[in-house]
């Protein structure tokens, strides 16, 4: 085959696709997996104030609940339940109110809050949530 302009153009273009097909085929797909998660608790287990279960805070205040993600929303450490029954991280100090509230930096975007289920005949409550 003689090498004309239009050979070599067909002969390029050839090349390209194949180039490109299979650098298409050779690229790793990226799966992000989600961790979703449920943690089902009897309401009698659930104590006034601040409740730690997992990756869960529960927190009954006056018979409501409400759950949030025990994460610190600075850099994610597991918070903790401080001496006087707020929560507190462990890496750098922010603290957080029951109400799920930065008022302690570093952290200054407030608690996750999560949805609570409540069965009242079962007497169980149900939190539902997703770890990245
Ligand atoms: S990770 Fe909680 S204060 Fe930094």
């Amino acid at each position: 085959m003689q090498l004309n302009r239009k050979n070599f153009l067909k002969l390029a273009a050839w090349s390209f696709s194949v180039f490109f097909f299979g650098l298409t085929l050779s690229i790793p797909t990226i799966k992000i997996r989600s961790r979703q998660k449920k943690i089902r608790l009897l309401l009698e287990n659930i104590n006034s104030g601040a409740n730690l279960f997992d990756e869960v805070i529960i927190v009954k205040d006056l018979n409501m609940l409400r759950a949030y993600l025990r994460r610190c929303t600075h850099l994610g450490c597991p918070l903790n339940i401080n001496s006087d029954g707020t929560l507190i991280c462990p890496c750098h100090g922010s603290q957080f109110n029951l109400a799920g509230m930065a008022v302690t930096g570093p952290a200054t975007k407030n608690l996750t809050e999560l949805a609570i289920k409540i069965d009242p005949e079962k007497k169980f409550a149900e939190v539902e949530y997703e770890l990245l």
